[in-house]
């Protein structure tokens, strides 16, 4: 195949060269940013009269028909084209003759690639933001139903004080709030336009490039042409908030796995969300949860690819950069995997309240009340802490709990116990009395459940 640039050369490419340098197996998927970009980069020259704008409107009409011909599967990628804009703009020349030819006018592809990952990723974040979206309100819808559910909260994995189910699922919800948040922000920033970057240094031509960010609905021209070609900040930022956001997805499914084990039993997934074992027969699974933890590995590496690729390049275009697009890609496409079997995964599986409160009910985890009860009486904290140590410890060696332990042995360890300990330390006051702002107590959390749902309105429309 002849290349663009044969006029320069005197040998044709590699064959195994070409194959290498190629990026279209993997930039294809960028066709229709690469057409809108294009459209805008032909109706700027014709406006502006660097081009007729007969031409202007022919490319324009051509580039449309590629559009529906490559949608309608009528064109097909060519796999030996060098990358998705060659492709096009050949097929455009193949098409139009030589008024293909002047589409490329002070252009180069590395404001033409700069532009179309930004355009791309800019719709995969619409996208992603409104499956953390519908996460946000399954886990709104669960708690609603589960503000009143007990279950032990737990620091070091011990069984620390009691909380609610809802209280732990809208944990995530804020979770997954600053998530879209900082998609927000990372759109912010990659909404800005390098095209008339040109190959790195601007341009002779009198181009318009606060018209093609208009055209494109972006907010300005990045302001230095060096940095619009160089800056792959987008990807990085964008793959840095994917990566907290799994993050956040592999610790929910850590849990999951954890609820879901025979230990615990404080969930049961549904069948079509579980899988069996090839030889034990009585396994059921998680692999799901156990996937997107696994997931959550290749989505930081991703991360971590892009920032090496950067951290030693001069100015402005390497190719090295051409690497950037298939480690963006899979952080985007496996985030919304994850997303997309997580939620119904949730919104599907069985809570098993009393397996939840009989855990809480158990280990001393109203310890810290019971020593609140006497300071409540007027003794300091430290001594009141004291004392229902000696009474765990007590109740350890008799195998009892506080909640049975005889009131004559309160009383021998402090004169300020009455029988209205035990309605003290019973599980429903300790988790019905935990009523600060944010915390566990059935009020609170269907408190955070409107201020979760709020706060989304306003984040998402945002
Ligand atoms: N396929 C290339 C990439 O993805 C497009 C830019 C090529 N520019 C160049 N000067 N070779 O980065």
């Amino acid at each position: 195949m002849s290349m663009m640039w044969a006029g320069r050369f005197s040998k044709e490419v590699d064959s195994k060269v070409n194959a290498f340098n190629s990026s279209i197996a993997f930039d294809a998927r960028m066709y229709r940013q690469d057409i809108e970009g294009s459209i805008a980069h032909a109706t700027m020259l014709g406006e502006q009269g660097i081009i007729s704008m007969s031409d202007s409107l022919e490319l324009i009409g051509g580039l449309k028909e590629i559009l529906d011909d490559i949608e309608s599967g009528k064109l097909e990628f060519d796999s030996n084209a060098e990358d998705i804009h060659m492709f096009i703009e050949a097929e455009l020349t193949k098409r139009l003759g030589d008024v293909g030819k002047r589409l490329h006018t002070s252009r180069s592809r590395n404001d033409q690639v700069a532009l179309d990952i930004r355009l791309y990723l800019r719709d995969e974040i619409k996208e992603i933001r409104l499956l953390i979206k519908q996460l946000i309100e399954t886990l709104c819808k669960i708690a609603e139903q589960h503000a009143d559910t007990i279950m032990p909260g737990y620091t070091h994995l011990q069984r620390a004080q009691p909380i609610t189910f809802g209280h732990h699922m809208m944990a995530y919800a804020q979770m997954l709030l600053r998530d879209i948040d900082r998609l927000n922000d990372t759109e912010r920033r990659m909404n800005v336009n390098p095209l008339g970057s040109c190959a790195l240094a601007g341009t002779t031509y009198n181009i318009d490039r606060f018209r093609t960010s208009s055209l494109l609905g972006m907010t300005e021209p990045m302001s230095n042409s060096l940095d619009g070609v160089s800056d792959r900040d987008f990807c990085i930022e964008l793959a840095s908030a994917l990566s907290v956001c799994m993050m956040h997805l592999s610790r929910f499914s850590e849990e999951i796995i954890l609820w879901s084990s025979w230990e615990f039993k404080f969930i049961e997934l549904d069948d079509a969300f579980s899988t069996g074992s090839s030889i034990m027969p009585q396994k059921k699974n998680p692999d799901v949860t156990e996937l997107i933890r696994g997931k959550t590995a290749r989505v930081i590496g991703d991360n971590m690819t892009l920032l090496t690729m950067m951290k030693g390049l001069p100015l402005a275009y390497n190719k090295d950069m051409q690497e950037d697009k298939e480690a963006i890609f899979d952080a985007v496409d496996n985030i919304k995997l994850c997303l997309v079997t997580f939620i119904p995964m949730l919104d599907t599986m069985t809570v098993l309240k009393d397996n939840m409160r009989n855990s809480a009910a158990k280990g001393f985890i109203n310890a810290t009340d019971c020593a609140d009860y006497l300071v409540k009486k007027g003794m300091p904290f430290r001594t009141a802490y004291k004392i229902t140590g000696g009474l765990v410890a007590m109740c350890i060696s008799k195998n009892t709990t506080l909640e049975e332990l005889p009131i004559e042995d309160y009383k021998q360890q402090s004169e300020l116990f009455d029988n209205d300990v035990y309605t003290a330390i019973s599980l429903d006051t300790c988790v019905k009395e935990r009523k600060s702002y944010g915390g566990p107590a059935p009020e609170k959390v269907t408190e955070q459940i409107e201020l979760t749902r709020k706060k989304l309105e306003e984040l998402y429309n945002g």
